[in-house]
């Protein structure tokens, strides 16, 4: 009878849960693949890779910064260069990883719902030890929010009109926030700026190490929001671009003619 019941006990999908749990892994898969298969017909498959717009005001965050030198074949896409920074950066977030750890290998499908695996070696081998790679991707990805800042500034001046304003200026700004708020909030940085402490009174630069914690703090207690919140609106501020460049909608904006 024991034996019986610890064999039900294993028979993957168990739990006593009666609330929609798989629910949250269903919707966090879809919202995933959908953005893995945008930006790649987008970013790297897409017949115009570089979306900007006639007088290159605005340009798609996922091509930011703009690296493509000559000497370079025409057929590879710009964001080939960058992609690999945010997207290892992305693949490998503490977040991340638990969102597809249950979407896509249901390990565990949901909290108190029985998983396969027999055993939990968890990712101290091969292959998931690599997620530690994270706090690399970090140091990479820590320099594209100035990049997109100074993208989005730019924005705002059209040359030989002067500044101004337009939708595509608003939206490359909230993108521009939305990926700093994410990017601050990482739990590898935050250890980076005041990890490995026991007293901040003794740290030499104690004070703005202090402060820098407090402010990253404000954002990692979110870090899912501003994970979802950025993914989903750099996705939408590319299309906006791309409808803008390719003439199938008007930007509304503040210059004379088009932009
Ligand atoms: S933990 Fe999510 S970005 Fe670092």
């Amino acid at each position: 009878m024991a034996q019986a019941t610890s064999a039900l006990e294993r028979r993957y999908g168990d739990t006593q849960r009666t609330d929609r749990w798989w629910l949250e892994p269903l919707l966090v898969g879809s919202g995933l693949a959908l953005f893995i298969l945008y930006s790649t017909v987008s970013a790297v498959l897409g017949e115009h890779w570089a979306f900007e717009t006639e007088r290159h005001l605005y340009l798609s965050p996922f091509f930011e910064p703009l690296i493509h030198p000559g000497w370079l074949p025409a057929w590879l896409s710009p964001a080939a260069f960058i992609l690999w920074a945010p997207l290892g950066f992305r693949t490998t977030c503490y977040y991340y990883r638990r969102a597809y750890y249950r979407a896509y290998f249901l390990s565990p499908p949901a909290c108190a719902v029985r998983e396969p695996a027999s055993s939990y070696k968890g990712e101290s081998v091969f292959p998931l030890v690599l997620q530690n790679a994270h706090r690399w991707f970090m140091y990479v990805a820590v320099l594209f929010v100035p990049v997109l800042w100074i993208g989005a500034v730019k924005s705002y001046h059209l040359p030989g009109e002067g500044f101004g304003i337009g939708l595509g200026s608003l939206m490359l700004t909230i993108n521009a926030f939305l990926l700093m708020m994410f990017t601050i909030g990482c739990h590898a940085l935050r250890h980076w700026v005041a990890g490995g402490l026991n007293q901040f009174s003794r740290s030499p630069f104690r004070r703005l190490r202090r402060r820098v914690w407090e402010v990253f703090t404000i954002a990692n207690e979110h870090h899912k929001l501003w994970a979802w919140t950025s993914l989903i609106f750099v996705g939408v501020t590319d299309l906006y671009i791309h409808l803008v460049a390719t003439g199938v909608i008007t930007d509304p904006h503040t210059w004379s003619g088009p932009i």
